[in-house]
């Protein structure tokens, strides 16, 4: 099975090795790392996040409920995602946004 490096730059976490496809609340919970969840639904906005590709593949674009929840969230902000709705498809860098 393949696996995806996620890097948590300007931070002290270390980066994390997790399995192609994974779910982020369902390891990122238990791992240490700065991303918080709440809803897990992609409403509360608590795993706000930057995305960037570091290798291979593109990431999975949003569906249109997380295309709406981040206009609110994140307006104008094309690397915003919400880390409940991501699945792991390639290396990233991930830094969390702070609400407002
Ligand atoms: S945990 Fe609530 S939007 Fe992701």
């Amino acid at each position: 099975m393949s696996t995806h490096r996620i890097e948590f730059p300007g931070t002290a976490f270390t980066p994390v090795e997790l399995p192609d496809l994974a779910s982020l609340p369902l390891h990122l919970t238990v791992l240490d790392s700065p991303v918080l969840f709440g809803c897990r639904s992609g409403l509360c906005g608590t795993c706000l996040i930057e995305v960037e590709a570091i290798a291979g593949d593109a990431l999975e674009p949003p569906d249109a409920a997380e295309r709406d929840a981040l206009e609110i969230y994140a307006p104008g902000n094309p690397r915003a995602r919400l880390a409940c709705q991501l699945t792991l498809s390639t290396d990233v860098r991930i830094r969390k946004i702070e609400s407002a």
